[in-house]
């Protein structure tokens, strides 16, 4: 066998669904064990096994970002790695240099590219043309890395995931879409209430409901959210939406209340990716409450990408 048959497919993390439900658990084994490893200790101690010393990792942002940056940030300097964080409006991409000229030239200076953009197709197109991992920091279509923090954050409060129900009260954007994906891996139930015209991504859906995602679409966010364990919100305008009043307008109907609360499980958990707009899509009485568990999903995201790390740039 040549040299270069033994070099093993470089792993990129695009998508929730491009991989398979084994290889999703043993990245949330590596987040379990490391968030497990570290309780008591100071965020800015590096751990002692230092699994990516001598990794660099680009962070390359198209769209703004306070929970992505620095949570990457803070997962690679504890796991003994660095990182050099890219605005992309100061980087040549944004004087029109090519996708696939950037993603070969950060491939020799970087172990791995985390990058937030606007089409899923530049993503596509950087991890096409890069000789090192991809990692999917929120496209248009999907935020996979979001998920696998609040698929954590869902394990931690009640028990696990497989065979609980969550309901979606809102825009079918792209969290939703990586919501979607996530019910043919990991095994939740997902009722989906979006406005008509707002609607997920019909093919996601199709594929999902291919692989075995148990997963109903309504208009009716009243019938989505009875008797679910865990209601999820997400902004009722995503970064690069252009039509904010339209939206609002759609939207509202949807909006969680404690009254649409009050129509899940009583130990429901609300979850929302944050940030959020208090009094649009979720009122503060909610977000701000008890069942509330927005601050440990933000938390998770250090841990969960943590696995994902590993699983890209590790051994
Ligand atoms: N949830 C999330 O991705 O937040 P940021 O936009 O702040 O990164
Ligand atoms: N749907 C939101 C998520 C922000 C983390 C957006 O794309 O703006």
């Amino acid at each position: 066998m040549s040299a270069a048959g033994m070099i093993p497919p470089v792993r990129h993390f695009l998508n929730i669904a491009d991989l398979s439900a084994d290889v999703l658990q043993g990245i949330m084994q590596g987040a379990r064990t490391r968030k497990d490893a570290r309780a008591g200790w100071p965020k800015g101690k590096v751990d002692e096994d230092r699994p990516l010393d001598g990794h660099l990792l680009a962070l390359v942002f198209e769209k703004p970002s306070t929970r992505t940056r620095v949570s990457f940030d803070a997962a690679m300097r504890q796991l003994g790695g660095q990182t050099t964080i890219l605005n992309a409006g100061e980087l040549q991409l944004g004087r029109g240099e090519t996708i696939g000229d950037t993603a070969k030239v950060l491939s020799a200076y970087t172990d791995g590219i985390m990058m937030r953009t606007f089409e899923q197709a530049k993503l596509d197109e950087l991890a096409a043309q890069a000789s090192v991992p991809v990692i999917n920091g929120l496209t248009d279509s999907g935020h996979p890395c979001q998920l696998m923090a609040d698929v954590l954050t869902l394990e931690e409060q009640r028990g696990g995931v497989a065979g609980q129900t969550i309901a979606w009260s809102g825009d079918g954007n792209n969290m939703a879409n990586s919501w979607i994906e996530g019910a043919a891996r990991f095994g939740y139930r997902l009722r989906l209430a979006c406005p008509q015209g707002l609607e997920p991504d019909a093919r996601i859906m199709r594929q999902a409901q291919a692989d075995g995602a148990d997963i109903t679409l309504t208009d009716d966010p009243q019938a989505a959210v009875e008797g679910a364990d865990c209601v999820v919100a997400d902004t009722w305008v995503s970064m690069g939406d252009a039509d904010a009043a339209d939206r609002h307008n759609l939207l509202r109907p949807y909006q969680v209340d404690k009254a649409l609360m009050a129509l899940a499980t009583r130990d429901a958990v609300f979850m929302h990716c944050l940030p959020a707009h208090r009094g649009e899509e979720v009122t503060a009485e909610v977000i701000d409450g008890p069942q509330s568990v927005v601050f440990a999903q933000a938390a998770n995201r250090v841990h969960a990408q943590k696995g994902v790390l590993l699983w890209c740039l590790g051994q």
